[in-house]
């Protein structure tokens, strides 16, 4: 399962991607905005800081100019992934997009229909939107499951499934219980993963037994 980032911060994207274990990186126009800084800039920098994809999104929402704005984001650096919208436009340009060699990541998904229509477009990822269904009274995993069932029977389906809008940890659980090929998390819950009361209480006791001992590992 690959963790990409969900941010366009990118001094948290340097802290996290020190760690190894950050496979990309997802932004979008809201949080281009939070950045403060210029698209081009930002995504530049992201994508010299990791090595796997960085979605860059078009915010165009005709066909001729999704398809300029996304050629003009994959001449930023190799990595960029440019990302679009699941509308009919979007789908278009998804495939001209794609057939030309450039990876593509179909966003704000919110129904296996329309995630059928990405991998038919042959979209690079798609981007089920779990946290916004689960918002509205609807069972986020519920289609991530749908999804990756879908795409199991078919193996001329090569769109990876990549879980976004993710709000904690457990659906991240949840989504590697599915299979999904990838969740983007914002880096709290990144950290969120990391953390656990019962890890924080066992490393102070053995940390002031060991104090106890007057020893230190490394020879002075
Ligand atoms: C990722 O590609 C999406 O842009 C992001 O996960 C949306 O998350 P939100 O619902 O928290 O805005």
């Amino acid at each position: 399962m690959k963790f990409f980032v969900d941010t366009a911060d990118t001094s948290e994207i340097a802290d996290l991607a020190a760690t190894g274990l950050v496979d990309g990186v997802t932004t979008n126009p809201s949080l281009v905005m939070k950045s403060g800084r210029p698209m081009r800039e930002v995504i530049g920098e992201i994508c010299a800081l990791v090595e796997g994809p960085v979605s860059a999104e078009v915010t165009a929402v005709d066909y001729d100019a999704m398809v300029k704005e996304g050629r003009y984001l994959a001449e930023i650096a190799e990595n960029v992934c440019v990302k679009v919208p699941l509308t009919m436009p979007g789908l278009k340009t998804c495939k001209t997009l794609s057939k030309a060699g450039i990876k593509v990541n179909v966003t704000l998904c919110f129904s296996a229909a329309q995630a059928i229509l990405a991998a038919k477009a042959g979209a690079t990822f798609v981007s089920p939107f779990v946290g916004r269904l689960d918002d509205i009274g609807e069972d986020g995993m519920r289609l991530i499951a749908d999804i990756v069932t879908i795409y199991d029977q078919y193996d001329h389906f090569r769109t990876e499934v990549l879980v976004a809008s993710v709000r904690h940890p457990m659906h991240v659980v949840a989504a590697a219980q599915l299979g999904a090929d990838v969740v983007t998390l914002p880096p709290d819950v990144m950290r969120k993963l990391a953390q656990h009361p019962l890890t924080d209480k066992g490393l102070a006791a053995f940390l002031a037994d060991w104090q106890k001992t007057g020893q230190s590992i490394l020879p002075s």
